[in-house]
């Protein structure tokens, strides 16, 4: 069966902007982002407190995340590497934050300058610290399935760091496939595998990069296992600077246009929702790559 809901976790502010190559004016992004709230989207990462020049087009995150005060009722959650970046967002009133971690060794040294054992270390306080403080904590997963130096990823590595990441104290946990390489029974081992371990569906989401064009094929797969939250971002922005051949994300319309297809709710309005991504699409000078994008903008 299929769930009646799916919770989306947008994140074109973030997996999207920080890939661009121009920046983005902070105005640019905090508009985008209240367009995103007014379509309906109820969980917007807005932003990464990570180092500023690691990932500058991100270096506004204390100018952005104020002027999303006014947004009611949705959860803006921020990355948070290390508990540096843990002071900058408790400052600025975060309430949900989300650590990143990687199943294998080559991407935790190019995205963090750390072995993986190292990341968790890192990790361990600011996870600790954020729940004395009642903040939500989503654990990230990078190269889930494939990662561009070493390949296919077996599935008891992946589930290694992912029960790490539970045992810190994640709230939930996010599986990327970071280059877009999954494909649907490839999911559906990874997650049985982690039920067997006992990592429960209902704290695992998903994140699928859309490189081959699979990603609405592995997010089917994931709903029918019954996960019912799924990352995508608006027009299919995104990529991560520090993973070689990682493109756009699954863009949010075209997972819109399947649940509404399946009818199952997400309370997003498709049609707002294109109107932001082809809005963005003019200020970055080149077109959405999303197909539903396409589809339903006139020309
Ligand atoms: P490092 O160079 O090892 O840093 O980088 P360090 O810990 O040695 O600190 C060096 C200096 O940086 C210190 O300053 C720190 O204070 C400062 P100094 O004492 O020398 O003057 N510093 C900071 N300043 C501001 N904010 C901070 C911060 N941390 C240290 N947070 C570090 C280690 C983790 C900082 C760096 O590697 C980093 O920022 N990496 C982030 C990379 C990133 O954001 N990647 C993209 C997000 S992940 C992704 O996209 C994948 C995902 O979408 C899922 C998927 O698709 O798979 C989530
Ligand atoms: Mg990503």
């Amino acid at each position: 069966g299929l769930p009646a809901s799916v919770r989306i976790h947008e994140v074109g502010a973030r997996d999207g902007l920080q890939n661009e190559k121009a920046v983005v004016p902070t105005e640019i992004k905090a508009e985008f982002i209240h367009r995103l709230a007014e379509a309906g989207l109820t969980t917007i990462e807005a932003t990464s407190f990570v180092h500023p020049k690691w990932v500058p087009q991100l270096a506004d995150a204390e100018r952005l995340f104020p002027l999303l005060d006014d947004i009611e009722g949705v959860a803006l959650p921020v990355l948070v590497p290390n508990e540096r970046g843990l002071d900058r967002a408790l400052a600025l009133g975060a309430d949900r934050i989300a650590v990143f971690a990687s199943a294998t060794e080559s991407f935790a040294k190019a995205n963090l300058n750390r072995t993986v054992d190292e990341s968790l270390g890192m990790f361990a306080p600011v996870v600790a610290r954020a729940k004395e403080q009642r903040v939500h904590v989503r654990g990230y997963l990078s190269m889930c399935f494939g990662d561009p130096w070493e390949g296919a990823v077996p599935v008891h590595q992946v589930v290694r760091v992912a029960k790490s990441l539970m045992d810190l104290g994640c709230d939930e946990l996010s599986l990327g496939d970071t280059i877009g390489v999954a494909t649907p029974a490839h999911v559906r081992s990874l997650l049985a595998a982690l039920n067997e371990e006992g990592v429960p569906t209902s704290a695992i989401g998903v994140h699928f990069h859309d490189t081959y064009g699979q990603a609405l094929a592995n997010t089917l797969a994931a709903l029918q296992h019954g996960v019912t939250t799924v990352d995508a971002s608006a027009g299919g922005l995104g990529g991560c600077p520090y993973a070689k051949s990682a493109t756009g994300n699954l863009a949010t319309e075209d997972l819109v246009w399947m649940l509404q297809g399946l009818g199952i709710d997400t309370g997003v309005d498709l049609g707002r929702l294109t109107a932001t991504s082809v809005w963005l699409a003019e200020r970055l000078g080149r077109p959405s790559p999303s197909r539903t994008v396409r589809a339903l903008s006139p020309d």
